[in-house]
C-alpha cells in the first residue's frame, strides 16, 4: 500500500465493520463494540488509543484477513465527569477473540488505568483465546490476568459481559470487582455447549450453561443484570458513582436534601411489631438511606442477606444486612462468600460499612456442613476481622450465636453498635437452648408442657434483650428505632477521620 500522509488510513480503520457481520451483531440484539464505548461514556469524551494495531501473527492465513483493531476498542474518557479506561470487545472479527496484538491494547489500557488512578471498565464480547495465535493468545490472556490482579484493589474493575464469552474471556472478569449482564444475550462459560457435549455427553444451551439467570442466582458470577444494553451502561455508570477513584481517595460525597434527623415511624413500628413476621431489610435499608435511595449489588444471589451501596449524608456507604424474607436472614454458604466478597470490596475502597442484624444463626445441615459452611463462613468473619474502614452496626431483632459474632459485633472492631430495644442477643433462641439446657428437668415434671413454658418464657426474659450486652458495653447505645438515621449518619461523620492500621505483613489468608 502506497504511504499516506493524510488521514485515510485512519478514517478507514474508523469505518464501521463487515456490515454482514455488523448486521448478525444487530439481529442478536446486541450493539457495535464502537456504539457501545460512546454510550458508556459522556458524550464527546471518548479518547481512543492504539486504533491502528493489527496482528502480526500471519498464521493460519490471518494476515489475509482485515482484522481492524484487532478486534478490540481501547481508550480513555469520563463517566459523570471523572476519568475511566476502558475496553470494547469487537465480536465482528473473528469472534473478538484474543490474539496478542488485541491483549497488548488491553493491557496498556489497564496500566495506564493503574499509574494513573482511574477505574477500568471492559465490555467483553469474546471466544476466548484465539486459537490461530496459539501460545501468544494464551500469554496474552495470563497478562491480562496478571494486571487483574495488581489492579485488584487499587482501582475498581468492573466487567460489563455483552455476548458469548468463554475461556480467558470469563476468567478475567471473575477476577474484576463487578460483573453486569444483560439478559437474554450475556453469556459466560469455561467452555461452550458444543464442547460440553464432546466432553461429558450432556446437552445444554447457552442459557442454561450460563445466561444472566444462572450466573446472578445460582453460580454468584454476575452481580448486575440488565434487561437490555443501555440499561446495562446506565446502571455501570449508577455504580461509580459510589466509588473512589482508586484506593488512596474516598468516593465522591453528594450534597443531599433530605434532614439528617429526619425520624421514621417505620422503623418504629417494625421494632415494636411481632418480631417472628419476616420484612424485606432492603425496606430498612431505604428508611435510613439519604433520599430512600438504595443500589443493591447481587441482587438475586443468596437473598438471605443484602448487600449494596446508599449514601448517609452525602458520604457512600457498603450496606450488609440480614433478611428475614429469606432462610429466615440466617447465613448460609452463599451468603458467606457474597458478604465476604462485598467487605473486602468496600475495605479495599475506604467505603464505610453499615451493618443491619437480624439474624438467627448459621444455615444449619446435611448440604451446608459438607459444602464447607465453615470454611465459607469463615470468609465473611475473616473479611470484617480484616476491614478497617468505619463500621457501624445496628441490631434490629435477632442476633444468635456465631452470627453475632460475625455480623459487625463490637468484639471483631465494629466502631459504633446500635440495637433497637427488640434486639435479641443469646447464644441461640430459646426452643434450642431450653431443649439443650433443660430437656431432662421437662421431660420428669409432672407437666412437661407447663415445664416448657415457663423455661422458654424464663429464657426470654433473660436474654432476648439488648440490655445485658449494653450493661457490658459491647452495645454502646440502645436505640428508638425511629432515631437509626440520625444515629448513623452522627455515627459516620464522627468516624469520618479515622486512622488505624492493619498489623504490618505480606498478606493474610483468608480462607478461600
Ligand atoms: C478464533 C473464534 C473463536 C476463538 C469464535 N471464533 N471463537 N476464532 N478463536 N476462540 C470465531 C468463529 O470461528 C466465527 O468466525 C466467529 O468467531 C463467530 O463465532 P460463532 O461460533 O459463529 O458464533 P456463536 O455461534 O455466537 O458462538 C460464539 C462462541 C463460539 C460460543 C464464543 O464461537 C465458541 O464456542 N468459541 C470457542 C470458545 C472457546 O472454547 N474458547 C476457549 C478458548 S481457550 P467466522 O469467520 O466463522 O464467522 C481460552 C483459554 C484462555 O480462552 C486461558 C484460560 C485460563
Amino acid at each position: 500500500m502506497e504511504k499516506t500522509r493524510d488521514l485515510t488510513e485512519r478514517t478507514q480503520a474508523l469505518k464501521t465493520p463487515d456490515p454482514v457481520r455488523a448486521k448478525s451483531q444487530r439481529a442478536k440484539g446486541k450493539w457495535l463494540a464502537r456504539q457501545r464505548m460512546e454510550y458508556l461514556l459522556d458524550e464527546g469524551s471518548f479518547q481512543e488509543l492504539d486504533l491502528m494495531v493489527q496482528s502480526q501473527c500471519a498464521d493460519f492465513g490471518l494476515s489475509e484477513k482485515n482484522l481492524p483493531g484487532d478486534g478490540v476498542i481501547t481508550g480513555f474518557g469520563k463517566i459523570n465527569g471523572r476519568d475511566v479506561c476502558a475496553f470494547s470487545q469487537d465480536f465482528t472479527v473473528l469472534g473478538g477473540a484474543l490474539g496478542l496484538a488485541h491483549a497488548k491494547k488491553i493491557c496498556k489500557i489497564m496500566d495506564l488505568a493503574v499509574e494513573n488512578g482511574v477505574p477500568v471498565i471492559g465490555i467483553c464480547d469474546s471466544g476466548g483465546a484465539r486459537i490461530q495465535e496459539g501460545v501468544d493468545s494464551l500469554g496474552g490472556y495470563a497478562e491480562i490476568f496478571y494486571r487483574n490482579v495488581q489492579a485488584s484493589g487499587r482501582v475498581p474493575q468492573i466487567t460489563a459481559i455483552l455476548g458469548p464469552c468463554a475461556g480467558g474471556a470469563v476468567y478475567s472478569p471473575a477476577m474484576t470487582d463487578f460483573v453486569f449482564m444483560v439478559e437474554g444475550s450475556s453469556y459466560m462459560f469455561i467452555t461452550g455447549p458444543e464442547v460440553v457435549k464432546a466432553a461429558t455427553g450432556e446437552t445444554t444451551d447457552f442459557e442454561k450453561l450460563g445466561g444472566a439467570a444462572v450466573h446472578s442466582r445460582v453460580s454468584g458470577v454476575c452481580h448486575f443484570v440488565a434487561g437490555s444494553e443501555p440499561d446495562c451502561f446506565r446502571q455501570i455508570r449508577s455504580l461509580l458513582d459510589y466509588l473512589p477513584q482508586n484506593c488512596f481517595q474516598t468516593a465522591p460525597r453528594r450534597a443531599t436534601r433530605d434532614p439528617q434527623t429526619r425520624l421514621s415511624p417505620r422503623l418504629q413500628s417494625l421494632s415494636e411489631g411481632d418480631p417472628k413476621k419476616p420484612y424485606p431489610v432492603q425496606s430498612v435499608v431505604r428508611e435510613i438511606a439519604d433520599e430512600g435511595e438504595f443500589l443493591e449489588a447481587h441482587k438475586n444471589f443468596a437473598p438471605n442477606l443484602v448487600t449494596g451501596f446508599i449514601r448517609l449524608n452525602g458520604r457512600s456507604i457498603g450496606v450488609v444486612a440480614n433478611n428475614s424474607q429469606h432462610l429466615s436472614g440466617a447465613l448460609d454458604i452463599a451468603a458467606s462468600e457474597k458478604g465476604g466478597r462485598f467487605v473486602r470490596f468496600c475495605d479495599a475502597f475506604n467505603i464505610p460499612l453499615l451493618t443491619l442484624v437480624d439474624v438467627p444463626g448459621y444455615w444449619p445441615g446435611l448440604e451446608q456442613e459438607r459444602g464447607g459452611i465453615i470454611r465459607h463462613g469463615a470468609q465473611l468473619l475473616y473479611a470484617y476481622c480484616e476491614a478497617t474502614v468505619p463500621k457501624v452496626t445496628v441490631i434490629l431483632r435477632k442476633a444468635y450465636g456465631g452470627a453475632y459474632d460475625v455480623m459487625g459485633s463490637k468484639h471483631i472492631r465494629a466502631d459504633f453498635n446500635f440495637a433497637w430495644p427488640s434486639a435479641q442477643i443469646a447464644v441461640m433462641g430459646p426452643q434450642g437452648a431450653v431443649n439443650i439446657l433443660y430437656a431432662k428437668e421437662i421431660r420428669q415434671s409432672k407437666d412437661p408442657e407447663r415445664a416448657l413454658g415457663e423455661k422458654l418464657k424464663q429464657y426470654a426474659d433473660h436474654f432476648t434483650t439488648p440490655y445485658i450486652a449494653a450493661k457490658r458495653g459491647y452495645i454502646d447505645e440502645v436505640i428508638a428505632a425511629r432515631q437509626t438515621r440520625m444515629k448513623v449518619i452522627r455515627a459516620f461523620d464522627f468516624l469520618a477521620n479515622k486512622k488505624t492500621s492493619a498489623p504490618e505483613k505480606k498478606h493474610g489468608n483468608i480462607p478461600l
